[in-house]
C-alpha cells in the first residue's frame, strides 16, 4: 500500500510516501520538508495566519516534488494520511483539505492522523524497530510527555509537563540569550563549546516522586545567571551548556523512573528535542547500563515531517480504519482517546503486505 503523508500542523510543510510493501527504512520512498522558519523569524515565533498561507503556497509544489522523488504518479497512491491535530487550526485545515480532495478525486481512503502519534511511531520506521510494550518520551516544541505504549494505538500517559515543553524551554531560553527563533538547535550548538559545571541549574521536580516535568523555572534561573554575568561569548557557551545539561539530566532521570514504573527496558524517543545530540548520548548510556534499548528516529525524522504521518496513517489504513469525506480537524486532541489498532497484518508493528 503506497500512502501519501501530509503534515501541516505548524510551521513545516511535510510530504512523504510510505510503501508498506517494502521492508525497514527503505519503505520510506520519498520525503520532503519545507520549513517556514525564515518567514516567522522576524516575529520571534510562529504567526498562525502566515503559516496557513504559506502551507497553501507550498503544499502542492512539494507534493509534486515528493511524487517525482518516489518515481510515482498521483494515480499510483493507495491512501492518504494527513495531520488532523493537534496544531494550529488554519494550518491543519490546509493539509486536511488537500488530502481529502485528493482522496475523493482518486477514490482512495484517507485518514486524519494525530501529530503526536506520528512522532511516537517515527522510530518504528527505522530498521529493527522495537515492538510494544515500551515507554515513549515525546519531546517537542508543544509537548513533553512520557507515555506507556501498550500496543500501537493504546497509549497511557505516565507524566507530562505542567508548564513549558522541553523544546519551548530551549526556544525561550535561546531568545533570552539573544538567539533568533527557533533557538533550540542553536542553543544546543552553543552548548557544544561550553564548559560543563561552570553554571549548574536545577533538575526540576526530580527531588520528589512522580513523572511530571516543569521547565518554566529553569529559564528564569538562566535569565538571572545571564544578567548577573559578564555576558561574554565564553559565558554564553557555558550557560547554554549548563541549561542543556539540566534539561537532559531531568529528562533522563524521569525516563529511567518511567521505565521502572512500566517494568520495561525499551525506551522510544521522538519529537524535535529528540534530535539533541547530548540527550541521545545520555539516554543511550542509561539504556546500555540497564541492559535495555533506546530507539530514536534519524534526527531529520525527529522534527516535524510528512514521513511519520504517512507511516502512522498507513498502519491505521491497513487496519481498515479511515475517516469519512468531511474535512475535519482537531486542534486540541488527547492521544489517549485514539482507537487502538484493531487488526494488524503481523504482531507488533505489523506492516507488510504484498
Ligand atoms: O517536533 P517539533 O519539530 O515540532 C513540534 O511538534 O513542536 O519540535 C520542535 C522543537 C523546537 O522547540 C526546537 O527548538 C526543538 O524541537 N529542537 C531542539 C533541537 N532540534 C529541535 N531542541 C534542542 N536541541 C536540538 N538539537
Ligand atoms: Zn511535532
Amino acid at each position: 500500500m503506497k500512502v501519501l503523508g501530509i503534515e501541516s500542523s505548524c510551521d513545516e510543510t511535510g510530504v512523504a510516501v510510505y510503501d508498506t510493501a517494502l521492508a525497514g527504512a527503505s519503505a520510506l520512498r520519498a520525503h520532503q520538508v519545507y520549513s517556514q522558519i525564515a518567514l516567522h523569524a522576524e516575529y520571534g515565533g510562529v504567526v498562525p495566519e502566515l503559516a496557513s498561507r504559506d502551507h497553501v503556497r507550498k503544499l502542492l509544489p512539494l507534493l509534486r516534488q515528493t511524487l517525482d522523488e518516489a518515481g510515482l504518479k498521483v494515480g499510483d497512491l493507495d491512501g492518504v494520511a494527513y495531520t488532523a491535530g493537534p496544531g494550529l487550526v488554519g494550518a491543519l485545515l490546509v493539509g486536511a483539505s488537500v488530502a481529502r480532495a485528493l482522496a475523493w478525486g482518486l477514490d482512495i481512503p484517507a485518514i486524519g492522523v494525530h501529530h503526536m502519534e506520528g512522532h511516537l511511531l517515527a522510530p518504528l520506521m527505522e530498521n529493527d524497530p522495537p515492538q510494544p510494550p515500551f515507554v515513549a518520551l515525546l519531546v517537542s516544541g508543544g509537548h513533553t510527555q512520557l507515555v506507556a505504549v501498550e500496543a500501537i494505538g493504546r497509549y497511557r500517559l505516565l507524566g507530562e509537563t505542567l508548564d513549558d515543553a522541553a523544546g519551548e524551554a530551549f526556544d525561550k531560553t535561546a531568545k533570552m540569550m539573544g538567539l533568533p527563533y527557533p533557538g533550540g538547535p542553536q542553543l544546543a550548538a552553543l552548548a557544544e563549546a561550553g564548559t560543563p559545571g561552570r553554571f549548574r541549574f536545577a533538575r526540576p521536580m526530580t527531588d520528589r516522586p512522580g513523572l511530571d516535568f516543569s521547565f518554566s523555572g529553569l529559564k528564569t534561573q538562566v535569565l538571572l545567571a545571564w544578567r548577573g554575568s559578564d555576558q561574554t561569548e565564553t559565558t554564553r557557551h557555558d550557560i547554554a551548556r549548563g541549561f542543556e545539561d539540566a534539561v537532559v539530566d531531568t529528562l533522563a532521570i524521569k525516563c529511567e523512573r518511567a521505565l521502572d514504573a512500566a517494568e520495561s527496558d525499551i525506551l522510544v524517543v521522538a519529537g524535535g528535542v529528540g534530535a539533541n545530540r547530548r540527550l541521545r548520548a545520555r539516554l543511550q548510556t542509561m539504556a546500555t547500563r540497564r541492559g535495555g534499548r533506546v530507539c530514536f528516529p534519524r534526527p531529520e525524522l525527529c522534527t516535524d515531517n510528512g514521513a511519520m504521518i504517512a507511516f502512522a496513517g498507513a498502519l491505521r489504513l491497513q487496519a481498515g480504519q479511515q475517516g469519512d469525506a468531511a474535512v475535519h480537524v482537531t486542534p486540541r486532541w488527547d492521544m489517549a482517546s485514539l482507537p487502538p489498532l484493531v487488526a494488524a497484518a503481523e504482531p507488533g508493528v505489523g506492516i507488510r503486505d504484498s
